[in-house]
């Protein structure tokens, strides 16, 4: 009864230049590891989860990107967005669908560009939290442990009392502003979501029908367990007129029923350069290199990625961002990484 899906519709803007519209973050080998971020993700689900369980959810597109780096995956585990409505409308259109195959599913819901290497723990967490979801009408949260007011992540308020690695959560809070996210992490029973979500096909749709009962009578009628023409056409006309919201707004926030379990994994959402950076192994110079082959002078804390092992000189530079990818060569402070969307923006403007 094990099913899940895969967000994959992202563009990954920070990430520019490697990431781009018609290539997202996602489908490249931002690790140097010879695997794509969804790739990894896939993997790393299959071992909990069926593989013809496993749905992908992504932009139309994009579904030759998803068959060619996928090939266990079938064109029906693909479901395809006409439109980007961010991850509300996505969830439930394919919480629908896995609810029409199998109304006892447990599912999972994971995004595709996340860093977690202890795949045998992260398996764990997620069959601790299958079973309580099987059991119990649930929202399940999987939490990290926060290390500083990050506005760009989701909080969640834990019950203090509660003994086991499974707590009830008094509130989830969806990105706060820095003094708010601050005394979150001061009171201590504050968690960041990770955006990964564990729950029984009929607690979401629940869920949904609640707090979303425009959302879900637009899709009530009109999805199917397989692709079928009528559908595709349903999708094509209803999906663009869904609102766009994201699922930690749309049911998170307002549901009673959400639970918590703490990751017992180092994980990363690899949001930016920068945290890609953190992550990476560095070398002797401290910094980090993909596909690179560097000499550096004076120069520390850089990102630096090439596309074919080219060779990079970098003398009297430090904590920057020096990605050199077919037509664009960026050299970009870290600490400004943030902006890189604005930049790209700027970029498109003006070539
Ligand atoms: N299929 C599909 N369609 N996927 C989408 C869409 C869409 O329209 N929009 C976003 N996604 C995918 C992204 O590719 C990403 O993998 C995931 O859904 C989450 O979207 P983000 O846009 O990255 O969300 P966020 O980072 O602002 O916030 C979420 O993640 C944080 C942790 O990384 C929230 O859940 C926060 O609460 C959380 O802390
Ligand atoms: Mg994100």
């Amino acid at each position: 009864n094990y099913y899940a899906i895969l967000m994959a519709g992202g563009v990954g803007s920070r990430f520019w230049p490697v990431s781009t519209q018609d290539f997202p973050k996602q489908f490249h080998d931002m690790l140097g590891t010879g695997d794509t971020l969804i790739q990894k993700t896939f993997h790393r689900l299959a071992d909990v989860i069926p593989k013809e369980n496993i749905l992908i959810l992504t932009n139309e597109r994009y579904n030759d990107l998803v068959l060619e780096q996928l090939p266990e995956v079938e064109q029906r585990q693909v479901v395809l967005e006409p439109a980007m409505r961010n991850t509300a409308p996505c969830i439930l259109y394919a919480s629908l669908k896995i609810q029409k195959e199998n109304p006892d599913a447990v599912m999972i819901v994971a995004p595709s560009d996340h860093w977690i290497e202890d795949e045998a723990t992260f398996s764990k967490n997620v069959k601790q939290a299958f079973e309580f979801c099987a059991k119990n009408d649930a929202l399940m949260t999987l939490g990290i442990q926060p290390t500083f007011p990050n506005t760009g992540y989701g909080y969640i308020e834990y019950n203090k009392t509660a003994q086991n690695t499974i707590k009830q959560v008094n509130q989830f809070r969806e990105k706060p502003d820095y003094n708010t996210a601050k005394a979150f992490i001061a009171q201590g029973n504050f968690l960041w979501n990770a955006g990964i979500f564990m729950w029984s096909v009929k607690s979401a749709v629940n869920a949904f029908k609640t707090n979303q009962p425009r959302l879900y009578s637009l899709f009530e009628n009109g999805i199917s367990d397989y692709n079928t023409s009528s559908e595709s056409d349903f999708i094509k006309e209803n999906y663009p007129k869904a609102e766009n919201i994201s699922v930690d707004y749309a049911i998170m926030e307002k549901s009673n029923n959400v639970f918590v379990i703490a990751a017992e994994f180092d994980w990363n959402d690899l949001g930016t350069w920068g945290s890609l950076y953190d992550k990476l192994d560095k070398n002797d110079s401290n910094n980090a290199v993909v596909n690179a082959r560097t000499l550096t002078e004076d120069a520390t804390g850089n990102m630096i990625r090439t596309k074919n092992d080219k060779i990079v000189v970098v003398d009297g530079l430090s904590d920057y961002i020096i990605v050199d990818k077919d037509e664009v060569l960026l050299i970009y402070p870290k600490a400004k990484e943030q902006d890189i969307k604005k930049t790209l923006k700027k970029v498109k403007d003006k070539f």
